[in-house]
């Protein structure tokens, strides 16, 4: 269906079809590879307990104000600033936004299309305990056909859903995928914690050791927690968009939140405990975690030679279903946008930016190994796609949030803000608390953090 106009505009079928998809975009590799990695390098214990304190104070927070922006505009993120701020520039946050979802698709689903190629590896039984999980990895993200070929299949799924538009597209595929997602999640995690050894991995994961805690951990963890709750890019305000003024606000905020931070926190349940019962260090480089380490342990449970295979598929089925359902909201925020802005038909919409991100993406998909400048990018060091997600997955998202929260807080206004709320809710449950944390708290940390980033980076 074609939403042109606010009247004929599609939505979500029910509150719960809401949380699955807007949890399906929070749900994804920021949690499952991004969130162990990040974990693992910053002293396990201790950056869970500081990104759960970010993920309260701070991503709940602009978690409720996209949402409340979305539902009260019923539009896109340029079209919602223009509605709430005419003649204004606040619209340029929107557009920076848009921008924002097709620049993270591009490199994402260069990463989510080495996950489809590690499913067909896994089924076909090529993990064994004998194979060369580098030399593997090296072959899929290090020659040019394998990696940009990938990648097209991934935005070809991608916009395959997105091309059904908001309840036959996403709501239908978003109700299949997340239930099987949260039963894999589970089967793997109990395997985990009963193998021989996990004991270590459990405490390294879940015993803090508080000194290890310093700006960096911190810093880490808030961008973090952005990426990982699809905030700043105007993903929840599109996705609140379709929700029908009848859906509760808060509830729906805090359970997107908790189902995010569940799965992220379930995905450390995983990786730690497998990591350690083979003796392996968790503070370990850029995608090596799940492309290298990880499937080199998979491969090895038993039973024997059929290990590789079940659980090798489990896992990278888990990893190519959450990578799915956030690549679909990346991608609907910038067709909502053509489509209310541009008058674009969701064919179109759809079609165009999927090619444009797949173009886009191309450096990144080259930048592991195929092409050498590409992964020594000159003058910066690091590889197309770890630069792509610095300027636009972590410094963006950050630029994106404190705009939104100062915008809330301080142009809209909480009192406007809270009466979106209590259209639906009745009352408006700690909303004190968030007019502090929106007002305050939020746009001084966020502030703090990109004075620190400037400082480290000039
Ligand atoms: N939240 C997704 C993840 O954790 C990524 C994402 C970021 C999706 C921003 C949409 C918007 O992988």
């Amino acid at each position: 269906m074609d939403v042109g106009t606010p009247q004929n505009r599609d939505s979500w079928g029910s509150k719960a079809a809401f949380i699955l998809a807007a949890a399906g975009s929070a749900v994804g590799l920021g949690n499952i590879w991004g969130f162990p990695t990040q974990a693992g390098r910053n002293g396990g214990a201790a950056f869970l307990i500081v990104y759960l304190v970010a993920v309260a104070i701070i991503g709940a927070p602009v978690m409720l104000a996209e949402l409340m922006i979305g539902r009260n505009t019923q539009r896109n993120p340029v079209g919602a600033f223009k509605r709430l701020a005419p003649n204004t520039m606040w619209w340029l946050i929107g557009a920076i936004g848009v921008l924002t979802g097709v620049m993270i698709l591009s490199f994402y689903s260069v990463i989510a299309g080495w996950t489809l190629s590690y499913i067909v590896k896994a089924v076909t039984g090529t993990f064994t305990s004998s194979t060369d999980t580098n030399a593997l990895f090296g072959q899929v993200a290090g020659t040019p056909g394998q990696a940009i070929g990938w990648h097209l299949a991934f935005m070809v799924l991608t916009a395959w859903v997105v091309l059904g538009g908001i309840r036959d597209g996403i709501e239908r595929s978003t109700k299949i995928l997340m239930p099987l997602l949260v039963i894999i999640l589970i089967l793997l995690s109990v395997r985990a914690v009963t193998l021989p050894g996990a004991g270590e991995g459990l405490g390294f994961y879940l015993k803090p050791d508080f000194s290890v805690i310093d700006g960096g951990v911190i810093i880490s963890a808030i961008g973090q927690a952005f990426f990982s709750l699809s905030l700043g890019m105007g993903a929840m305000i599109t996705y609140g968009s379709y929700l029908d003024k009848k859906q509760e606000l808060v509830s729906s905020a805090a359970w997107v939140t908790g189902f995010d931070t569940a799965i992220a926190f379930l995905a450390g349940l995983i990786i730690f405990p497998t990591l350690f019962s083979s003796g392996f260090n968790p503070d370990v480089e850029g995608p090596s975690m799940v492309f290298v380490v990880l499937p080199q342990l998979l491969s090895s449970m038993p039973p024997q030679p059929y290990g590789g295979i079940i659980f090798g598929t489990g896992f990278f089925m888990l990893l190519a279903i959450a990578a799915l359902t956030s690549s679909i909201s990346l991608l609907e925020v910038g067709v909502t946008w053509a489509v209310d802005e541009k008058g674009w038909s969701r064919r179109k919409a759809a079609l165009l930016l999927a090619a444009l991100a797949f173009v886009i993406g191309i450096p990144s998909a080259l930048g592991n190994g195929a092409v050498s400048w590409l992964t020594h990018v000159p003058g910066v060091g690091i590889d197309f796609l770890d630069l792509m997600f610095t300027i636009f997955g972590s410094f963006g998202l950050i630029v994106g949030a404190l705009f939104i929260s100062a915008f809330v807080g301080w142009k809209w206004g909480v009192g406007n803000a809270g009466d979106e709320v209590r259209a639906t809710d009745g009352s408006f449950a700690l909303g004190g608390l968030w007019v502090v944390l929106i007002r305050y708290v939020c746009p001084i940390a966020l502030v703090g953090i990109l004075v620190h980033t400037l400082l480290q980076t000039f």
